[in-house]
């Protein structure tokens, strides 16, 4: 399990808070917020943004995920997703994650809308057996085509 001190732990919650303020919701009215750790030691939040055209929404968890890798972090170390509810990112925002995540690990923190972290999973432990790179490579060395 990927381990994390208090203080950056709370500045995570916090990020994410803060993050959450700004999601744009006028379909669902459900806001989240997120705030991942990067191997190097940056935060970068994001939010969910929704769409008239519903499939387009982006989740909060892929929002940071975006802006980070684009500002050239790869390595994700944690993320804390706070929603209204305390709970865990959806399947496509696992996948995402896992991508990302240091040593196929990170941290996923769910806490609540007043901060309270809820639980705390290493992200195999939501994403067990989950697609990587290596499978993509497996398929392409004992491909037929
Ligand atoms: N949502 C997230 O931002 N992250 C998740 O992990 C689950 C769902 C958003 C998408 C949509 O804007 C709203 O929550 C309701 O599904």
């Amino acid at each position: 399990m990927p381990k994390l001190d208090e203080p950056t732990r709370a500045r995570l919650v916090a990020a994410a808070l803060d993050a959450q303020s700004a999601a744009y919701i006028p379909y669902s009215h459900y806001p989240v917020g997120a705030a991942i750790l990067t191997s190097d030691g940056r935060i970068f939040t994001g939010c969910n943004v929704e769409n008239a055209s519903y499939s387009v929404t982006i989740c909060a968890e892929r929002t940071a995920g975006v802006k980070a890798v684009s500002e050239g972090a790869r390595l994700f170390r944690a993320v804390v997703v706070v929603t209204n509810n305390a709970v865990f990112p959806c399947g496509a925002c696992r996948q995402f994650l896992t991508e990302f995540a240091e040593d196929g690990e990170m941290l996923v923190i769910a806490a609540n809308s007043e901060g309270h972290i809820s639980t705390e999973v290493p992200i195999s432990v939501l994403l067990p057996g989950s697609f990587g790179p290596d499978d993509l490579e497996d398929g392409v060395e004992n491909g037929t085509q």
